[in-house]
């Protein structure tokens, strides 16, 4: 039984592969609508969601396969003090396989232990969000063709954003990925990324403050949101909420072929008539979340199509 925690419990071979069998499952949705039949997905989320938990949900019924769960722990039994181990434990006789999202970092690991059936982190604090990291990654490879030799801008709070910190740790694996980290100084991406991650497998990397200045010379352009909720108080997040705003104007500086991703929901550092813009692959990102949801409940329930 395997459980998927980090983007680093799939080999690159596998990430392929998982890749792969989620363009196929986009170009033939027919041919998997029953691969699910009598199977159970549990959605754990002690955390707010849209994207993750809808799509995980969709991603389960155009299985085939049914869903339950919840989606805050005051509609659990945590608000009762039930700890994570138990509540995994007790799902494991309900359902067939399980994501769970947690404020604390390291919360589905922990439940990943005492289960009987696979978990998968759907974001833990501000640690890793590895689901996200396999939509991004099919974004980026069914738009731009590659994953390798790419110059990757990723913008905005780089400090606690768990998507990016999980994307990082994935493109550091293929040929020849350049990064541009844009922040302000107090949302620099954690140490241990830039030392263990980036520094410590040669990657060439540069910070820079100005969005207009990394622009011209992206492939892809990450952006994210300053996240209200990983702040300690309202007045650093109200200095630091509106510090990118990428608009028509600025994306005159960007590469014809530059795509925009953002793991959403976005709340002001896009400009909405940015949406129009043809390099803005934001919501076809979201689709591809359901197929590579769809991709990954079948390889870790070992079923074949
Ligand atoms: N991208 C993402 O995790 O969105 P939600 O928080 O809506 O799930």
């Amino acid at each position: 039984m395997r459980h998927l925690m980090s983007p680093m419990d799939l080999s690159v071979e596998e990430l392929d592969q998982l890749l792969d069998l989620a363009n196929d499952i986009e170009n033939n949705p027919k041919k998997y609508a029953h691969a699910c039949d009598g199977k159970r997905l549990a959605t754990l989320f002690y955390e707010p969601s849209t994207r993750t938990r809808l799509s995980f949900e969709a991603a389960m019924m155009n299985l085939g396969g049914t869903v339950l769960g919840f989606s805050s722990a005051n509609s659990s039994s945590a608000s009762k003090g039930e700890s994570v181990s138990d509540t995994m434990r007790v799902t494991s006789c309900y359902a067939d396989i399980a994501a769970m999202r947690h404020p604390k970092e390291g919360a589905p690991l922990v439940a990943s232990m005492s289960s009987l059936i696979p978990v998968i982190n759907a974001g833990d604090g501000g640690h890793q969000h590895p689901t996200q990291t396999l939509t991004d990654l099919l974004t980026i490879r069914s738009l731009k063709g590659r994953l390798d030799n790419i110059t990757v801008g990723l913008c905005g709070d780089l400090k606690f954003g768990r998507t990016v910190h999980s994307l990082i740790e994935a493109l550091v694996r293929y040929e020849n990925v350049k990064f541009v980290l844009i922040s302000p100084e107090e949302l620099r991406v954690p140490s241990y990324i830039r030392e263990e991650v980036l520094t410590n497998n040669n990657i060439e990397f540069m910070e820079v403050e100005r969005l207009e200045d990394a622009l011209p010379d992206l492939d892809i352009l990450y952006m994210t949101r300053v996240q209200k909720e990983r702040f300690f108080n309202e007045e650093d997040y109200v200095r630091m909420k509106d510090f990118y705003i990428l608009d028509k104007q600025k994306m005159e500086l960007a590469k014809e072929d530059m795509f925009i991703l953002h793991p959403l929901p976005r709340v002001n550092e896009i400009s909405v008539e940015v949406d129009k813009d043809p390099r803005a692959a934001y919501f076809q990102q979201a689709q591809y979340g359901v197929y590579v949801r769809m991709a990954l409940i079948l390889t870790l329930l070992e079923v074949e199509v």
